[in-house]
């Protein structure tokens, strides 16, 4: 079941997304080279504390951290940790949620560490513009397959794959509610969009093939190539006037 939210609760996604979208824009200048995932997750625990919320994903499922922080041929899930620093030319997708006054908010972003390879900021870049092409089809009468498309067309047209073991997903009282929101698909499928609902969208882009291999950790997702993956996400809510955009500043 899809739950449509009032003005009223869309504002209270609005606040939990902003406390995300200004702890992503606070990492840009945090995170490179030298640093470890769990330095990440320290400045994480403690920027999402400072601002009276709750980690999202801490506990969600016995999920042992407050971000996730997925390097190079990690796709999603990775777990913060003092043994993997990064290093220049690395890639890493950093992921995290929380929840405030009763509803959650949920975005990620992809950024290369020092120098990178013109190929490296094409799969960034083409991943980003993906996401937002997506977007762009959240509009109230569309279908949720019409994002999915808009999303895989991208991606395929400029010689990357999709990732079809993880989906985007509705969000508001719970951080995963209906409509599943998959990065694939042919247009004009699955439930119809209305004013009111809140979508996570969140295309994750491998260089090679789109298969995943999920670790013995029971979480970190690696791409089964062992090439580069990169995932940007945005909860959004889907408005008479089109998508707006609450994870961002
Ligand atoms: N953005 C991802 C999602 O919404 C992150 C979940 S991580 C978990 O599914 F630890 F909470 F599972
Ligand atoms: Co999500």
């Amino acid at each position: 079941m899809i739950i449509v939210k009032s003005q009223r609760e869309i504002e209270k996604i609005a606040s939990a997304c902003r406390i995300v979208a200004e702890i992503l824009e606070n990492l840009k200048s945090f995170i490179g080279a030298d640093i470890t995932t769990a330095d990440i997750e320290a400045y994480v625990a403690d920027q999402i504390k400072e601002r009276k919320a709750i980690p999202a994903f801490k506990g969600y499922r016995g999920y042992p951290a407050s971000s996730c922080t997925s390097v190079n041929d990690q796709v999603v899930h990775g777990i913060p940790s003092r043994t993997t620093r990064l290093k220049s030319g690395d890639i890493i997708s950093i992921d995290l949620g929380v929840y405030k006054e009763g509803f959650y908010g949920d975005g990620a972003m992809t950024v290369p560490i020092g120098v990178v390879g013109t190929e490296v900021h094409k799969l960034i870049s083409v991943t980003e513009e993906a996401l937002y092409l997506g977007i762009k089809g959240a509009v109230p009468g569309n279908r949720v397959s019409d994002i999915s498309a808009a999303i895989q067309q991208h991606v395929e047209t400029n010689g990357f794959s999709v990732v079809r073991a993880f989906v985007g997903h509705g969000i508001g009282r719970s951080l995963h509610e209906d409509p599943q929101v998959p990065n694939y698909g042919e247009a004009g499928r699955g439930p119809r969009l209305k004013e009111g609902m809140t979508l996570a969208i969140e295309p994750m882009v491998n260089a090679g093939t789109g298969e995943v291999v999920i670790l013995d950790d029971g979480w970190t997702a690696v791409t089964a190539d062992g090439r580069l993956s990169a995932h940007f996400e945005h909860t959004i809510a889907v408005t008479k006037k089109g998508p707006v955009i609450l994870t961002k500043i």
